[in-house]
């Protein structure tokens, strides 16, 4: 498997991972690449063409958090990974764990966002320039509309073809995890022909799966409903940008950044990834939390088929969670990024020895 430790807190979280996963007994040959801002200072580029080789040669990854500066020019790893190896879907799961805080005793909550479109599909026009002058005044002439000469704009792009595939990701998903509900985030009452297209064609695309519940909610309600009802949901679908900012609402929910899992998916290529980033403010002094990373990693042994070893890590993250004996600072305990990663390996290991 490629493995991409990343930026700031990265390397010592994926050092954790791995060290998580050999106590599986995973049989796990790693392929590491660097990128990020290292490799852009030595390099030119954060994201060199033998990253995306060795993705596609192994087509699984883990991959730590990757910095991307503000204002330096450089495109984000991040964005482009997913692109160039079309992982259209993000799973984020948000469970609650247990002997974590939590203003709710249940939440069992799987968001899957669309991961190419919407506004993050790289469509800018920055203030003042050429381009944006000429676009100006295209939208004036089709729309009958002025945009202010001072603002910048980024474009909204959803289409039929990239929402189908992820509605069926994830009514896929949903079967195969036993999951009885989807439900769809939109504005599509004010943006009509983008968050229209999204939810129009997901209730199409949702006859053909009559066994699962099918709701749609406008996205501020439905970031109410996370908020106060999070019992009421189970699968939420939504466009990229909503589905950035609903998936770390729901990591808050269940202990934060710390312990929220996530996976890259396209048809071909998975890459497997904490929601958090690079952390720059702890980097460096073994206190960052090694659980999203783990759990990355389990989710991706469930891709690979090593289910039992995938089950394993998960118990063994909740005993040592609710133990409370090894928890880094963010969970308000005192353990290094090494100690509560070598606490959950021990569980590991002692799972499958009484197994
Ligand atoms: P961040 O997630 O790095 O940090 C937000 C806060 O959460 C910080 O206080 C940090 O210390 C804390 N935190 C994050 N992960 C933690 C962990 N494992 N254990 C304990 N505390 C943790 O978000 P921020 O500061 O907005 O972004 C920093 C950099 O990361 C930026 O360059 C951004 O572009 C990048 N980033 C990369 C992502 C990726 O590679 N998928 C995702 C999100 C951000």
């Amino acid at each position: 498997m490629t493995l991409i430790p990343g930026d700031g807190i990265g390397p010592e979280v994926s050092e954790a991972a791995r060290m998580v996963i050999a106590a599986t007994g995973a049989q796990i040959e790693w392929d590491i690449q660097e990128a990020g801002a290292a490799v852009a200072a030595r390099e030119g580029t954060p994201l060199p063409d033998r990253v995306i080789e060795s993705i596609r040669r192994n087509r699984t990854a883990l991959k730590g958090p990757i910095a991307t500066p503000v204002g330096t020019g450089f495109r984000s790893v991040n964005v482009a990974l997913r692109q160039e190896l079309d992982l259209f879907a993000a799973v984020r799961p948000a469970l609650k764990l247990p002997g974590l805080p939590s203003r709710h005793p249940r939440v069992d909550i799987v968001v899957i966002r669309e991961n190419t479109e919407d506004l993050y599909a790289g469509i800018e026009f920055e203030r003042g320039s050429a381009e944006l002058q000429r676009l100006r005044d295209e939208l004036r002439s089709l729309a009958g509309l002025d945009v202010p000469a001072d603002a910048g704009v980024t474009v909204k792009p959803i289409s039929i073809t990239g929402t189908r595939r992820v509605v069926a990701f994830a009514f896929d998903f949903a079967r195969r995890h036993g999951r009885g509900k989807v439900t769809v985030g939109h504005k599509a009452n004010i943006m009509r022909f983008s968050d229209g297209v999204f939810l129009r064609t997901a209730a199409e695309e949702a006859a053909a799966y009559p066994d699962v519940e099918f709701e749609s909610c406008q996205i501020d309600e439905l970031a109410l409903r996370v908020a106060s009802e999070p019992e009421s949901l189970d699968l939420l679908l939504l466009p990229n940008l909503y589905g950035d900012i609903v998936s770390d609402l729901c990591a808050g929910l269940v202990g934060g950044l710390g312990v929220a899992p996530g996976a890259n998916l396209g048809w071909e290529y998975a890459l497997f990834e904490p929601v958090h980033g690079s952390a720059p403010d702890i980097a460096g002094k073994g206190a960052a939390n090694p659980v999203a990373i783990v759990l990355s990693g389990a989710m991706m042994l469930d891709h690979l088929g090593e289910g039992r070893a995938a089950r394993v890590i998960r118990d063994a993250v909740q005993s040592v969670l609710r133990e409370s004996s090894a928890l880094t600072p963010d969970l308000g305990g005192t353990a290094s990024t090494e100690g509560m990663a070598r606490a959950i390996a021990d569980k590991a290991a002692e799972v499958l020895g009484s197994a």
